[in-house]
């Protein structure tokens, strides 16, 4: 008997120190930056023209618009080309410079614009190619640029490109997309899409073959490995720079490519999203992820860029480890992507200033001058950020605050700048075709990991005013439902509203333009021990201004000396102020001066 408890002990024992690695590995922060740090090249020389006007994208500030949800202007209930016209007075009132553009190519939409099916030519419920011109020239008329969003991963099912590669093996596009027979019965190898749910691999029967799909089956990847596919791409890219686009964001790049000999992944107890080690849903993705032809494909759209003299970039759509955003930056000559989408804050973060101190640092670290940071906190696949903030307007006071004075490219998502919240559509009336992969997953591992499930939520149109239809559209049903709290939080009310965070933003937006330094200023922190506790301070300065940013990120009034001399001059105030020398942060109160 004795003997039976001790074994039951046992077994019982290295089941818990299973289940405490299992849980360890999957929710902890594992990452070691420090040992990344040493492998890093200290000099980075730009290998292209480094003059201010060609890099005016290191200093911009960027507006990101979800086409179908922004401006409906002809009632069908969903946002289209006139409409965003009709609003771009607005982004440039609020002081943007940059606005990037959700796809509106030729697409059955059934990833609402991510499954395209002609990518010179412009799905119907948007407009079309003369309104795109028009919508160019608009948006440079008031001196502010322009970015597309290319999606080279894939195509839609419906692509004509696809329709043909699938009819036969031996068409002239039959190698336009990654095609491999099965094994038996079974797909060519283990590989699961990216929810990690059902093989990335597709059989079709014109074929008797299988078809890689890193996203979703109706997705195809192009075969970017065949130089006529590439070379096809390169024209497309040339198509829109030639028609003065001013720049890329490049969906999901780091998954253009895969190992062409096939061979199985590894498998690995990792759950959770562990990009940075391409790791999840128990898959090490060694051979369809971050492969290292997409480094060298990076310079090569890089080059086609460059020879547009007044300065294009591309921001891509990446996940890894610093060290993969390095290489796609190109390491030692800057000379691959212009900028990298950094995605801690976005999918989580804990509101508090030693965290937000961590992570500058870090970012910093891993991407100092020339390079330059990017900081993001919402966008059309993740919750609001708001909701990460509890949805405390005074919260998103301080994180609008923090972005847009940090060194770095700071991206808005429509309406964050009035603290839309995220919506409440069930899971189960999602449009979103993710949706029904979370179906089974339990709602606590999914808040767990912090994935929206849902990603409708974050896609409601957008709340103009308090009107029905919050001024978005004038039909009574629109294709997604609008929220209701657009009868409290709408731009109308708060372009009113002196103290509203929109009215944070476009003071934020003006003072960056006044104050340069805070967009190519060095970030320095002031000591902690010079602070009191939750008060994150940082001094931006160049050789001409220097500017000082206070943040009180705890709801405790905060009450210290300016220990800079001479810095007296209040460029903002939010629930702060400078009275003699003392500053007086009230609860989630921001201050910022200069001499
Ligand atoms: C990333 C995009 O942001 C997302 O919306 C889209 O569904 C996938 N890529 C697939 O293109």
């Amino acid at each position: 008997m004795r003997r039976i408890l001790k074994y039951t002990a046992i077994i019982f024992g290295l089941i818990l120190l299973f289940l405490t690695y299992f849980v360890w590995l999957n929710l902890a922060d594992n990452h070691n930056n420090e040992a990344l740090l040493d492998e890093l090249p200290s000099q980075i020389t730009p290998k292209y023209d480094t003059s201010e006007s060609k890099n005016w994208w290191k200093q911009t500030s960027v507006y990101q618009v979800y086409p179908r949800s922004y401006k409906d202007s002809d009632g069908d209930g969903i946002g289209d080309l006139n409409g965003i016209i009709s609003k771009l007075d607005y982004i440039k009132s609020v002081g943007f410079e940059t606005i990037w553009f959700s796809p509106f190519f030729k697409s059955p939409q059934k990833d609402h614009g991510y499954d395209i099916s002609d990518y010179q030519s412009i799905q119907p419920e948007y407009g079309n190619l003369v309104l795109v011109d028009s919508l160019i020239n608009e948006v440079h008329k008031r001196d502010m640029k322009i970015v597309f969003d290319l999606v080279l991963n894939h195509t839609s099912n419906q692509h004509p490109w696809f329709l043909e590669s699938k009819s036969s093996k031996d068409n002239p596009k039959s190698d336009w997309y990654v095609w491999k027979d099965g094994k038996a019965d079974t797909p060519p190898n283990n590989w699961k899409n990216i929810l990690g749910q059902i093989s990335a691999w597709n059989y079709v029967k014109e074929r008797d073959q299988y078809y890689y799909a890193a996203f979703l089956p109706f997705q195809p990847d192009l075969n970017m490995s065949n130089p006529e596919v590439k070379a096809e791409i390169f024209k497309i890219v040339k198509f829109w720079l030639d028609k003065d686009v001013d720049g890329f964001r490049l969906d999901i790049f780091n998954f253009i490519f895969e190992d062409t000999s096939y061979p199985d992944n590894p498998s690995t107890l990792q759950l959770s999203n562990n990009m940075s080690e391409g790791k999840w849903a128990f898959e090490e993705h060694k051979y369809n992820f971050h492969q290292p032809e997409v480094l060298e494909f990076a310079k090569e759209l890089r080059e086609i860029l460059e020879s547009y003299s007044d300065g294009r970039f591309m921001i891509g759509e990446v996940f890894g480890s610093h060290r993969h955003m390095r290489e796609l930056l190109g390491l030692e000559k800057q000379d691959g992507l212009n900028l990298v989408f950094l995605f801690d804050f976005l999918e989580r973060f804990e509101f508090s200033a030693d965290y937000f101190r961590q992570k500058v640092e870090e970012y910093e670290a891993f991407y100092p001058s020339p390079l330059v940071p990017t900081y993001v906190f919402s966008n059309h696949d993740q919750a609001r950020s708001i909701t990460r903030l509890d949805n405390d307007v005074r919260k998103a006071d301080i994180l609008a605050t923090f972005q847009l004075t940090m060194r770095g490219v700071p991206f808005t998502y429509q309406g964050e700048e009035i603290g839309m919240t995220t919506g409440e559509i069930p899971l189960t009336e999602a449009q979103d075709p993710l949706s029904e992969g979370w179906l089974a997953v339990p709602k606590w591992f999914r808040e767990e990991i912090g994935v929206l499930p849902n990603r409708d939520n974050c896609r409601t149109p957008m709340q103009w005013s308090k009107e029905t239809g919050a001024g978005f559209s004038s039909n009574d049903i629109t294709w997604l439902p609008v929220q209701q709290n657009h009868t409290s939080i709408n731009v109308e009310d708060q372009l009113q509203d002196k103290n509203s965070l929109l009215q944070t933003y476009k003071s934020l937006l003006a003072i960056r333009k006044q104050y340069p330094v805070l967009k190519d200023g060095t970030m320095k922190f002031i000591d902690n021990e010079e602070l009191p506790e939750d008060v994150l301070g940082y001094i931006r300065a160049n050789s001409e201004q220097t500017v000082i940013v206070y943040l009180n990120f705890s709801d405790k009034d905060k009450i210290f000396n300016n220990n800079l001399e001479g810095y007296n001059k209040v460029l903002f105030q939010k629930r702060g102020n400078l009275n003699e020398g003392e500053i007086k942060l009230n609860s989630f109160g921001a201050l910022i001066v200069t001499n």
